[in-house]
């Protein structure tokens, strides 16, 4: 019932954030790009392995596991974001974007080779950023692999230290107890254990997890 009245909320000022943003917010592209690269890199699955992206907003990164010829589905709440992801699609790219909630997958157990969220669990609460991994492990094939990409936490690098104050200015107020508790925590909730880890500029974690 607790759950019920979080997620209901969380969707409401999730989308009601997000079409406000939805616009603007593909100009991260001229900033992040080389983060994207770097996290479709070390996914290191060799192509075609079939992809969700978990939370994709305007699909930045599921576009960049589509141009090395993964078969991508990105899926979000947002239908602004989507709108946005979708005017980008080309017709030589495998990717699709779908209208769906991240806690409740509408896909069958094992399906994917690896399921991917980059920039989304910052701006959930914990207890749905908790569904959202259980269901991008329920999703995953045994032995597949979840790949995680947020801002990186102030005890794991002097730059994401310095960052915080800059970052607080902007993020929403999920950001500070995500940062705070650390992604190990969450991890730890469903038997998930980080087994690469690496980060972009010291302010972005990449984490690369086994199913
Ligand atoms: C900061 S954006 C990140 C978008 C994209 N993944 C990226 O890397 O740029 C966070 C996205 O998470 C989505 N989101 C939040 N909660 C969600 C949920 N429960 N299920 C699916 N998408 C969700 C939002 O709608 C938004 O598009």
């Amino acid at each position: 019932m607790k759950n019920n009245n979080l997620v209901k909320q969380h969707k409401y000022y999730n989308n009601e954030f997000f079409a406000k943003w939805a616009k603007l917010y593909d100009l991260e592209k001229y900033i992040l790009f080389p983060l994207r690269k770097k996290a479709a890199r070390f996914l290191d699955l060799k192509p075609p392995k079939k992809i969700v992206d978990v939370a994709t907003g305007t699909g930045a990164q599921a576009f960049e596991f589509a141009k090395i010829g993964h078969d991508v589905i990105g899926i979000d709440l947002s239908p602004e974001m989507l709108n946005q992801a979708k005017k980008k699609i080309k017709s030589n790219l495998k990717l699709k974007f779908l209208p769906a909630d991240g806690i409740k997958l509408p896909f069958k157990n094992n399906s994917f080779d690896a399921s991917t969220i980059s920039l989304g669990l910052h701006d959930m609460p914990y207890e749905i950023g908790l569904l959202v991994l259980k269901e991008m492990k329920r999703v995953s094939k045994k032995g597949g692999l979840i790949l995680i990409i947020d801002y990186n936490e102030p005890k794991k690098h002097f730059v994401a230290r310095l960052t915080q104050p800059l970052i607080l200015l902007y993020e929403t107020s999920m950001y500070k107890p995500f940062i705070n508790r650390g992604i190990e925590t969450l991890l730890k909730e469903i038997d998930l254990k980080i087994y690469r880890e690496t980060n972009f500029l010291g302010i972005f974690q990449i984490l690369l997890l086994k199913n």
